[in-house]
């Protein structure tokens, strides 16, 4: 992939930096709008028909007993076990954190609530409304997949930020499913997210996968053009690139199961 100043002469590139960097010495730009020229907001998505609601879950998961807690809030941020239950979440573990930042000064924001939820390693949902096909073959190779309930996955989970804005989710690489086997479209491997922040009440998005470890994401990373969410929120592809997430193993050598992946929400402003 050329780089984004290959057709720019480096003296060029000098020339320009400096002005820009004169500017900033100048005080032509406030911090704030210094941080807002760096990042870009993260595009909103739909919600789907399978957001944690109370009496729409096919297993109840409610790790915090209080009532008037909505379920969606009801679980902890490590989806990879249900507390109680002695087994482990099917498939490829990952590590996903990261900040929630504010557009348009570019400032982390604390006390934010996100609520993740995504499907089982097999592709279904703990839901009432996920009754579409539930065994389909591979549109690679052929060999039936069976989507089915783990009793062991969480499905979903809630977060705060902290006072730096930071958040931290583990749990596992979701199924693909189909949603149109004639017309061949599938939903790649994606997290859905509600974040609530004092500013915004609700922003809504998708995170989807990259990384060579993960299994079938070959395959996932050829769907995501043809994902029809996506295609009806309108992303072009250079705001899908910035919903994908890559994933790899923790450089640290701490976390031997998980893969691990970082992300910032930007808040639109
Ligand atoms: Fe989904």
């Amino acid at each position: 992939m050329p780089l984004p100043f290959a057709h720019v002469s480096r003296r060029t590139i000098l020339t320009r930096s400096a002005g820009f960097f004169g500017l900033i010495m100048s005080g032509f730009f406030t911090s704030a709008s210094f941080a807002a020229l760096l990042i870009k907001p993260t595009p909103r998505q739909a919600l789907g028909p399978f957001f944690p609601d109370d009496g729409d879950e096919v297993n109840s998961i409610r790790e915090n007993p209080d009532p008037n807690l909505p379920i969606s809030q009801a679980n902890d941020q490590d989806l990879t076990f249900v507390k109680g239950l002695k087994g482990k979440a099917q498939g490829q573990m990952v590590y996903l954190s990261g900040k929630i930042l504010d557009e348009k000064s570019g400032q982390p924001i604390p006390d934010t609530t996100l609520i993740m939820w995504s499907a089982s390693a097999s592709g279904r949902y703990n839901h009432k409304g996920d009754e579409g096909t539930y065994s389909f073959p591979h549109p690679k190779t052929g060999k039936m997949i069976h989507r089915t309930h783990d009793p062991y996955f969480q499905y979903w989970g809630k977060a705060v930020t902290n006072q730096q804005g930071e958040y931290w989710f583990k749990t596992i690489v979701p199924g693909f499913y189909p949603i149109d086997l004639k017309s061949g479209l599938f939903r790649p491997s994606h997290l859905h997210f509600k974040i609530l922040s004092p500013k915004t009440p609700s922003f809504v998005t998708q995170l989807y996968f990259r990384g060579d470890h993960i299994p079938n994401n070959a395959l996932n990373q050829e769907l995501l053009p043809k994902d029809v969410v996506i295609l009806d929120a309108g992303l072009t592809p250079e705001e899908q690139e910035r919903v994908i997430v890559d994933y790899a193993p923790d450089p640290s050598g701490k976390m031997k199961d998980e893969l691990v992946g970082h992300y910032n929400f930007v808040i639109p402003g």
